[in-house]
C-alpha cells in the first residue's frame, strides 16, 4: 500500500502523531504488533492515567541535551491536550503537585485518541509484525527517498516514517527495542538505555534491619547530586521505593548514595535541645513522627550510638543524631530493572534530530518521537505530556 506516512507504533506518542497528520489532510496508517490499542496508556496512573501536568518545564525532563525538549513543549503545552478532554466531555480532577488525572478510567484517553484518529481518516493495522524496512535514497537532489516496510500485514511504502515504538519498561505491555534497532539500521547514536521512575534495591546484608518493614511509608527529602525531591518513600522487602524513591531513580548513580532527610518539615537539632532533660528512649520520641518499627530498627543502626533515654546524650551525640536524620545514607545495590521501571531513560540521541519536527538529520523522511528518543519524563504526567509534544510536532511535518 502506498501512503504518504507510516507510523510505527500505535501508543500515546503515536496516536497523537497520527491524529495531527490525518487532520493536515495526509494519507496516514498506523502499525502496531500489539493486539490492544496503547496498552501503556490503559495502565498508567493506576487505571487513570495522569495524563499532563498543570507545571511542565524543560527542567521537569532529563536528557543528555536538556534543551531539545523545549521547542515542541513550547509549541503544544497541557492546555491544548486538556482543550481535546473538554471537547470529548471527559472528566478529570488535579491530584497533588499539579497532575492531572481522568475521573472515570484512562480508557477516555483512548477512546478519544482513537476517535480522532479515525474521524481524520488515520488507518490503523494492529497485530502487524514488522519484518523488515528499507530505504530508498532520492535519486536526485531535493526528492525524497522512499521507505518500505514489510510487515505481516502487507507491505507499506511511504515518503515519511516515524518511529513511535517508546522504551523497555513493562515487556508485557508490547514494549520492545525495535526503535532503537531502527535508529541503529540508519546510523544513528543511542545515548545509554537505563530504567528510570523505578524501585531501587539494597543489598540483603544491608537491608536486614529494614527488610521486614514493608509498607511503612514516611514523608523525606531526597537527594542525589543537585536533584532533590520532597514526597513519600515506602521501604519494600527488597530496598525502597514510592514516588520520592521512583523520582530520583532517575537521576541516581550506580555505586552513589541517596542522601535522604527522614523529617524534612523539622531542625533535629533544635528539636532534640528541647529534649535534653527527658527520660524518653530516643526511639519512642521519634515516634510522634513515625512507624514504632522503623524508629527502632533504625535507631538499632546509628553509628557508634546506642538507643538511649534523650537526658543520657551528651550535645555532641545529640548533633550527630540530628544530623544523621536530616541525612540518612543508603546506598542502592541496583533497580528492580525494566518489569518494574516506568520509563527508559536514555534513546534515540536528540543531536541526530530536529528539535522542531523530530526529524533525523541525516535521513530526511526518518522521524523518531516519544519514549523512544532520549528525553524521559519525570513522575507526574510528564511522560505523556512529551509523548503529546513529540507526536504532534512530526505530525505538523510529515
Ligand atoms: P508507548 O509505549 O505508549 O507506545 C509504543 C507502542 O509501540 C506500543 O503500542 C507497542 O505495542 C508498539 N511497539 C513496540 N514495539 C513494536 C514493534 N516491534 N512493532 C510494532 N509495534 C511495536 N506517564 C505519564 O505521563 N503518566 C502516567 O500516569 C504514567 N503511568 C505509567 C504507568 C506505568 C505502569 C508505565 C509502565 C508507564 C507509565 N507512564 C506514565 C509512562 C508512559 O506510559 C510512557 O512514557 C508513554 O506511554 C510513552 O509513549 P510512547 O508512545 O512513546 O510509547
Amino acid at each position: 500500500m502506498k501512503t504518504d506516512v507510516i507510523i510505527i507504533g500505535a501508543g500515546a506518542a503515536g496516536l497523537m502523531c497520527a491524529m495531527q497528520a490525518a487532520q493536515r489532510g495526509r494519507a496516514v496508517v498506523l502499525l502496531d504488533h500489539s493486539k490492544k490499542l496503547a496498552e501503556k496508556i490503559r495502565i498508567s496512573g493506576g487505571g487513570n492515567c495522569n495524563f499532563t501536568n498543570l507545571d511542565v518545564r524543560p527542567e521537569n525532563f532529563i536528557s543528555s541535551n536538556p534543551d531539545f525538549c523545549r521547542s515542541a513543549l513550547a509549541r503544544y503545552k497541557p492546555q491544548d491536550f486538556i482543550a481535546l478532554l473538554y471537547k470529548h466531555n471527559i472528566a478529570f480532577h488535579e491530584k497533588d503537585l499539579g497532575q492531572l488525572f481522568c475521573d472515570d478510567g484512562s480508557e477516555a484517553i483512548i477512546a478519544m485518541l482513537r476517535g480522532e484518529c479515525d474521524e481524520a481518516g488515520a488507518k490503523r493495522f494492529m497485530n502487524c509484525e514488522i519484518e523488515e524496512i528499507t530505504y530508498d535514497a532520492p535519486k536526485e537532489e531535493g526528492a525524497k527517498g522512499k521507505f518500505n516496510v514489510s510487515t505481516s500485514r502487507g507491505e507499506f511504502t511511504a515518503a515519511s516514517l516515524v518511529v513511535a515504538t517508546g522504551g523497555l519498561s513493562i515487556p508485557k505491555t508490547g514494549a520492545t527495542p525495535f526503535g532503537y534497532h531502527v535508529a541503529e539500521q540508519f546510523g544513528i547514536p543511542i545515548a545509554k538505555l537505563r530504567p528510570g521512575l523505578v524501585p531501587l534495591s539494597v543489598a540483603p546484608d544491608d537491608w536486614k534491619p529494614y527488610a521486614d518493614l514493608t509498607g511503612v511509608s514516611l514523608d523525606v527529602t531526597v537527594s542525589f547530586g543537585k536533584q532533590s525531591f520532597r514526597e513519600n518513600m515506602l521501604v519494600t522487602h527488597r530496598g525502597l521505593s514510592g514516588p520520592a524513591i521512583l523520582q530520583i531513580s532517575s537521576y541516581w548513580q550506580h555505586g552513589q548514595p541517596l542522601h535522604i532527610d527522614l523529617l524534612p518539615a523539622l531542625d533535629m537539632a533544635v528539636q532534640l535541645d528541647e529534649q535534653k532533660g527527658s527520660k524518653k528512649l530516643l526511639s519512642n520520641y521519634l515516634t510522634q513522627w513515625w512507624p514504632k518499627s522503623f524508629a527502632e530498627a533504625w535507631c538499632e543502626q546509628l553509628p557508634g550510638i546506642e538507643n538511649l533515654p534523650l537526658n543520657q546524650y551528651n550535645d555532641k551525640q545529640r548533633k550527630l543524631i540530628a544530623a544523621s536524620i536530616h541525612d540518612w545514607q543508603v546506598t542502592p545495590s541496583g533497580t528492580l530493572g525494566y518489569t518494574k521501571a516506568e520509563v527508559t531513560c536514555g534513546g534515540v540521541d536528540t543531536r541526530a534530530l530536529s528539535s522542531k519536527t523530530m526529524e533525523c538529520n541525516e535521513v530526511p523522511g526518518l522521524y523518531f518521537i516519544g519514549e523512544v528518543v532520549d528525553v524521559t519524563g519525570q513522575l507526574g504526567g510528564y511522560n505523556f505530556q512529551w509523548a503529546w509534544a513529540s507526536g504532534h510536532a512530526a505530525g505538523q511535518a510529515v
